[in-house]
């Protein structure tokens, strides 16, 4: 798999060399490809940004230097395109899992008052928020989306089991974890965990998610069973 991420901020992708994501791009599970859009603008300046027809606050980030960095990085059109922006679909799970079975990923971040529609209608195949808020580009968003994609390809993860016993894998929030000591400042670790019994576990577990998510998020219920 391999992610192209499109940015006037490189910068902030130096997080990609931290934890399991850093360990995964360097054993080469899958690659990313930071792209600054600024190299692709013929301004003298390599301004990237204008104010908005119509009026309005803030600036738009033009056209040109944006469809250019797209064409450039993929000139075939073998990526799924994603503009993150809090006009899209909202990521979920599910959304992640489709993510998932691409072969390779672009992501355009924006910033201001966001992009030129016209790169929306010419290069862009999926728009995708991260949640109802906004936040002052799409950079966090697209390292939301990568970090919660890369955890389904091979390698990345050390046991198969952590995608699929995780919250909203089966609409339902995970059970409470335990470790070492088995008592800490007074509070004991639930008996049933220490006996080995794992039908016994197992049973707990399903009960401690279907009451978590009673309590949390009935609305995931609705999907599953009530
Ligand atoms: N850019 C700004 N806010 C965003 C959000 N909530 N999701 C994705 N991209 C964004």
């Amino acid at each position: 798999m391999n992610f192209d991420i499109l940015t006037i901020f490189p910068e902030y992708f130096d997080v990609l060399k931290s934890g399991l994501i850093g360990k995964a791009i360097e054993s080469g599970k899958f690659s990313v490809n930071i792209v600054n859009i600024r190299d692709f603008s013929q301004d003298k300046h390599f301004k990237t940004d204008d104010t908005p027809y119509g009026g309005g606050a803030g600036m738009v980030m033009t056209p040109d230097p944006l469809v250019r960095a797209i064409e450039g990085t993929d000139p075939n059109h073998n990526a799924k395109r994603i503009y993150l922006s809090p006009k899209g679909r909202t990521l979920n799970q599910k959304v992640v899992q489709e993510l998932a079975k691409e072969e390779r990923l672009m992501f355009v971040c924006g910033n201001y008052e966001g992009i030129d529609e016209r790169v929306i209608e010419l290069c862009i195949d999926d728009e995708i928020s991260i949640g109802d808020y906004v936040l002052t580009g799409g950079e966090l968003a697209s390292l939301v989306c990568l970090n919660a994609v890369a955890r389904y390809i091979d390698g990345v993860l050390h046991s198969s089991e952590s995608t699929s016993e995780e919250s909203f894998s089966t609409n339902l929030l995970e059970y409470p974890q335990y470790t070492r000591p088995a008592e800490y400042r007074g509070l004991k670790v639930p008996e049933v965990l220490l006996n080995g019994n794992h039908k016994e576990i197992a049973k707990w577990r399903y009960e401690k998610s279907l009451e978590i998510t009673k309590e949390r998020r009935p609305d995931l219920l609705d999907k599953d069973e009530k």
